[in-house]
């Protein structure tokens, strides 16, 4: 991974300090026809780094190491890798199987590859399928962002994990694209974002985009999100996917599944955006999504407040919620709502 630019971004712009445009949002991943330039996700806020990737490892290496995150830009990430490893003329079969076990729980990336080998196999050029995508996900997420803002109209304080937005889509997102279409569209919006330990992309990168669109955004720590929705603080709570089992079973983010059973306590509703390539089909139910784990050092820490080296740890990457638990799921094809199963299969017909 060659670093091809890098800038001291010190701290965020804020909605008050005069320098956000408004609904300013950035761009994670371009083709640049030798390789992709993506922003490194590990330095934001701190540093605005840009990584070229011109090999299949590169690619492999930044999706392994979270440089390049996010359910539906690993998606479009995998597919140029797996365009990348046939330019260097490894075997199809062998580079789709490398790039899809980069990482296992979002089924995107499995998608995307899938339909860039298939083309491979028709005799057509997979970087067509790879060019495609990226335009497909940045209109599907423009359609979630509509029909997310219809569906929750008067619901202005969205509680939301993670990062799902520009950063982690070739649009303004998913679940984060509801919070720049309310924005657009001149609605009150405000964003209660959680930390999203161990890797914090909440605290790093939802709240450095909302800054930068100049949308009123409150950080919380994980363990404080129940709290908040007892207290009334959130209007929703609104996610993404990693994903979609046939029956609605919903995997995200690790720590999803614990604001889903709070907003059921406290009465508030539970939605996931979603793409429909986070739609799995052939996995029945949320038993059978395989979750990622990830090393122990992700939770230990370094330096000073680390737990101690030899700790015992258990780092789930996802964590899957029922599908009981699910007001509504927001895709592009229209938002679903339970039972799933059945509204899941009739928007595949
Ligand atoms: O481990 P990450 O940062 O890739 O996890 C990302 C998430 O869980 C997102 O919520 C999900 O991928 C949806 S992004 C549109």
């Amino acid at each position: 991974m060659a670093v091809i630019g890098a800038r001291r971004a010190g701290s965020s712009p804020t909605a008050s300090d005069g320098e956000a445009a408004p609904l300013e949002t950035v761009s994670s991943i371009e083709w640049t026809g030798e390789g992709l330039t993506v922003l490194d996700q590990r330095c934001v806020p701190d540093d605005t780094v840009f990584l070229q990737l011109t090999t299949i490892d590169g690619v492999i290496e930044a999706i392994a190491t979270l440089a390049v995150r996010g359910a539906n830009v690993l998606g479009t990430a995998g597919a140029f890798g797996y365009v990348l490893g046939l330019r260097a003329g490894l075997a199809p079969e062998d580079v789709a199987a490398r790039v899809i076990a980069a990482r296992p729980t979002a089924v995107n990336l499995r998608v995307a590859v899938e339909l860039a080998h298939d083309a491979q196999r028709r005799g057509e050029d997979p970087l067509g399928v790879a060019l495609r995508l990226l335009d497909e996900d940045r209109e599907a997420c423009a359609t979630i962002g509509e029909l997310g803002r219809q569906e929750l109209a008067g619901r202005d304080r969205l509680l939301t994990h993670c990062n799902t937005g520009a950063l982690a889509t070739t649009g303004r997102g998913t679940a984060l694209g509801i919070v720049y279409a309310k924005a657009e569209a001149g609605e009150p919006v405000t964003v209660l974002a959680t930390e999203t330990r161990p890797l914090r992309q909440g605290a790093r990168l939802t709240v450095w985009e909302l800054h930068k669109a100049g949308i009123p955004v409150t950080l919380l720590v994980d363990s404080a999100a129940a709290a908040a929705l007892v207290a009334g603080k959130a209007d929703a709570v609104v996610v993404g996917a990693d994903r979609i089992a046939a029956n609605g079973d919903t995997a995200n983010k690790v720590g999803t599944l614990a604001l889903a059973i709070a907003a059921k306590h406290a009465g508030v509703p539970f939605y996931v955006a979603a793409t429909w390539n986070a739609i799995d089909a052939s996995t029945p139910d949320g038993s059978a999504i395989p979750i990622e784990e990830r090393a122990a050092a992700e939770v230990l820490g370094a330096g000073p407040g680390a737990a101690a080296a030899d700790t015992r740890v258990w780092n789930p990457a996802f964590d899957v919620t029922p599908a009981g638990l699910i007001t509504g799921i927001v895709t592009e094809r229209g938002v679903l709502h339970a039972p799933y199963g059945p509204a899941i299969a009739q928007a595949t017909r």
